[in-house]
């Protein structure tokens, strides 16, 4: 699981500094807030699990663990695009989207929080 979180996070570390690469390039904007989100939920967060899972491995093999890591790889895709969609088209229809994607990431979150609560120790 941790090897998984970290492969995970690496990817979205491309995928972000591409995109500020391609922000400062064009010196368009518009798409600062995915930008900003892939990096720190899908880079800085998943790498802080990943160290964690490494860190704790009874919270790496619970099912908790399992759960969280899929939450995220598959609630960041969907959350950014819904973002970058309603940011770049205004269309609301775009928020459904990102509400699923975001209750996934906080989802993920919450079964961290209880992973650490009764496996990290
Ligand atoms: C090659 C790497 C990167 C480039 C070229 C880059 C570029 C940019 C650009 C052009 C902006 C928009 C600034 C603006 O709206 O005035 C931005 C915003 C931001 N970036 Fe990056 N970025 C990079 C890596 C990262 C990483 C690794 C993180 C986090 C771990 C990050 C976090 C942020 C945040 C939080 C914002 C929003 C700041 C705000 O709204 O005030 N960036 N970045
Ligand atoms: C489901 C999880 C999250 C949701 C729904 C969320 C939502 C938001 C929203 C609505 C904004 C305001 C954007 C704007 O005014 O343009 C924001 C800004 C910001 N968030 Fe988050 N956030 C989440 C997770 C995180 C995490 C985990 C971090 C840091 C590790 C973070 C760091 C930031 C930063 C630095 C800003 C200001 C940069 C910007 O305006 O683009 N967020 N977030």
């Amino acid at each position: 699981m941790s090897r998984k979180m970290i492969v995970g996070a690496t990817l979205y570390l491309v995928i972000g500094v591409l995109m500020g690469m391609g922000m400062s390039m064009t010196e368009n904007y518009t798409l600062s807030p995915v930008h900003a989100h892939i990096n720190l939920l899908g880079w800085v967060s998943m790498a802080l699990g990943g160290i964690l899972y490494h860190l704790f491995p009874n919270a790496a093999k619970s099912r908790l663990g399992k759960w969280h890591f899929w939450l995220h790889m598959i609630g960041i895709p969907l959350m950014m695009a819904g973002l970058a969609s309603l940011l770049l088209t205004e269309n609301s229809s775009f928020v459904p989207l990102v509400s699923v994607g975001g209750v996934m990431v906080v989802a993920g979150a919450v079964l961290l929080m209880i992973n650490a609560a009764k496996h990290m120790r």
